[in-house]
């Protein structure tokens, strides 16, 4: 039985008619920008977080970008991200005119700690950019501790929780991407700021509309980074649904543990105090390409996210020269992504069992 990395059609099935009509209900309306739409979004979505604010953007790149930008982070300004995340997590500083300081990461959490933060921090550290990687919660409150701003980048942990609250209401700010494989996905581009600063949500909202309240005086140079209301009507008809879609998820990872795999493979370890949605199950094993090699020809989708760390591209190499990370090289070298999704079936992880089982057990 094939199994696909992910599914993101099947949770979709039963909110067809719902979705037709919302976007109906968008074209009799004629309004495409910046109307009801995003506006009844942004406050649904700031309560789900249990935050003050919620900023519709363009993607969830420019979400960083711009909420960087309104903490107050520019020229001459350091921020320390992880280098094992998805590229955009520091492709969005550069924009801003601060430098990316790459830091490690736990190697069984997969995201940043306070002590990983702090072997990164100086004088010049404007933020920290948390990401809460593969939907695990990086621990914010102790990273904050150290005295630094810090930007959730919960581009893959809509869904997710902690005991301490929701990402998105966890930093002085967070960012959200609705890429349609996301955990909460749109039907093309979007993303979201989120935060309880007045001031802060101010400035973003301006940011967003080309440095402007009103399109007739222009405060700051800004951007045309808006999410439009065709997106907002599909993701309102999709988010009461996030919480069910996210037990979905942390189901399919008891189900992987049921079928033993953790016998097998090193399996994604929640941070302290947190329940992921796994948003990509990434499991680690010394001979990986073994074991990709093995689930691939048992038809099992899987695929290697972040081989190359981020510091290590090209287009970093003015920051990313002479930097080590011993456990980012490590999990780039180990990790692997199996199939994860909202409607994983027990027999489903149990295949994937089998075929791991018959590579590396
Ligand atoms: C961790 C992380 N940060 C940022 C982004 C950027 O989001 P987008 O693709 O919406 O620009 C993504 C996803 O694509 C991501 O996974």
């Amino acid at each position: 039985m094939a199994v696909p990395l992910f599914d993101t059609s099947t949770p979709l099935i039963g909110l067809r008619e719902e979705l037709r009509a919302a976007i109906e209900a968008v074209l009799d309306s004629e309004r495409y920008i910046l109307g009801p739409q995003v506006s009844a979004f942004e406050r649904e979505f700031a309560e789900h977080c249990g935050a003050e604010h919620a900023v519709g953007v363009a993607n969830g790149t420019e979400a960083i970008t711009i909420a960087l930008r309104a903490m107050g982070v520019g020229p001459g300004d350091e921020v320390i991200v992880p280098s094992f995340s998805f590229y955009a997590s520091a492709e969005a500083i550069p924009p801003t005119g601060a430098r990316p300081v790459f830091c490690d990461i736990d190697p069984d959490t997969y995201c940043i700690t306070a002590e990983t933060v702090r072997a990164a921090l100086t004088p010049a550290t404007k933020a920290v950019i948390a990401v809460h990687l593969f939907g695990n919660v990086a621990a914010v409150a102790e990273i904050k501790a150290l005295g630094v701003p810090v930007l959730e980048d919960a581009a893959q942990a809509a869904g997710s929780t902690t005991g301490d609250g929701l990402p998105g209401a966890l930093g002085t700010a967070a960012t959200f991407s609705f890429f349609p494989s996301k955990n909460l996905g749109c039907f093309g581009d979007g993303g979201m700021i989120t935060t309880s600063d007045d001031q802060l949500a101010e400035r973003a909202r301006i940011l967003r509309f080309h440095g402007s309240r009103d399109k007739v005086s222009y405060e700051q140079v800004g951007y045309n980074s808006r999410l439009d209301e065709l997106q907002a009507a599909i993701l309102r008809v999709q988010l009461p649904h996030l919480h069910e879609w996210a037990e979905g998820r942390r189901l399919a990872g008891r189900h992987y543990e049921e079928a033993g795999l953790g016998d097998l493979v090193g399996l994604p370890r929640p941070v302290a105090g947190s329940s992921p949605a796994w948003h990509l199950y990434v499991v680690s094993h010394t001979e990986v390409e073994r074991l990709q090699g093995a689930l691939a020809a048992a038809e099992i989708a899987c695929r290697s996210y972040y081989r190359t760390p981020i510091h290590r591209q090209a287009a970093m190499r003015r920051w990313g020269a002479n930097v080590e990370l011993p456990a980012t090289e490590h999990a780039a070298r180990t990790h692997l992504a199996i199939p994860m999704s909202p409607v994983l079936s027990r027999a489903q992880a149990d295949e994937v069992a089998a075929a791991a089982r018959a590579a590396v057990g």
